[in-house]
């Protein structure tokens, strides 16, 4: 990256396993080479998320890019056993090695990660869920998040937060006013919510069903994609991105994987 930025600035040093613990599937941090193909262990259904080049225009980096929406990406979700395809799609270029074992059952380290948690339902993911992100957010950073909604959800949503402001609320609500489906974005600052942003033109969640969420740190604004298309994008309230240093995950999900990379 230029400007001297490498993702293990921005990336948590505290989650490293102990010494002699395999690298969990989906590591992406400082050397280890990162998982061949996509998602392997998303539950999504065969062709969920069709491949293809995604929304946003831009190559790929120094850092393989993420699957899907955000070109260069490494493949979309695809059934376990099934290699990804398509244009795009595939292992990532070689990096350090060949691709860490991929463990029956990854381990979640503590206090929250940029690893892939499972390829096991034994340990998917309990919400709420914390991501630090040790140096802040910047330009060209994405964080893929992906998941399964809950049954007879209400609501989840995604906090990108400044000590406690919160710099950017992503929240699909299911049954707001007794059933209607909209997407809230918002900001919090010292204590006060500001002007709701409800622009989204459709709402991507279902209860039950799998999705991948790609929130893109652009210049002035976050990108959202869901399931590999453009949603919405929000424009910066909070521009000191360095000082964003948590993303807070709660809800009516299990999650899957969250997986903070450069574009
Ligand atoms: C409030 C809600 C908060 C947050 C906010 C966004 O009504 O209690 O959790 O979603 O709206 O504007």
């Amino acid at each position: 990256m230029s400007g001297g930025f490498s993702l293990s600035d921005a990336l948590p040093t505290g989650n490293n396993p102990p010494p002699g613990a395999p690298p969990p599937h989906g590591w992406l941090l400082g050397d280890q080479p990162p998982p061949p193909g996509g998602f392997p262990g998303h539950p999504g259904p065969p062709g969920a998320y069709p491949g293809g080049p995604g929304p946003y225009p831009g190559g790929p980096g120094p850092h393989p890019g993420p699957p899907g929406a955000f070109p260069g990406g490494p493949g979309p979700h695809h059934a376990p056993g099934q290699p990804p395809s398509g244009p795009g799609f595939g292992p990532p270029p070689p990096h350090a090695g060949p691709a860490p074992p991929m463990p029956a059952c990854a381990r979640v380290f503590s206090s929250g990660c940029g690893f892939l948690l499972t390829p096991n339902p034994c340990c998917l993911q309990k919400v709420p869920f914390e991501l630090p992100l040790q140096k802040g957010l910047v330009p060209r950073m994405s964080i893929i998040i992906t998941g399964t909604v809950n049954h007879n959800p209400s609501r989840f949503a995604l906090d990108f937060k400044r000590g406690s402001d919160i710099a950017f609320h992503f929240n699909p609500r299911f049954k707001e006013d007794g059933g209607k489906k909209v997407i809230v974005c918002n900001s919090m600052i010292r204590n006060n919510w500001g002007k709701e942003e409800r622009m989204a033109p459709r709402f991507p969640f279902e209860a039950g069903k799998p999705f991948k969420i790609q929130i893109l740190c652009e210049a002035d604004h976050f990108k959202v994609a869901v399931n590999d298309a453009h949603l919405l994008q929000y424009s910066f309230r909070e521009k000191k991105l360095n000082e964003i240093t948590k993303l807070c995950i709660s809800g009516d999900i299990i999650l899957t994987s969250v997986t903070p990379t450069m574009m």
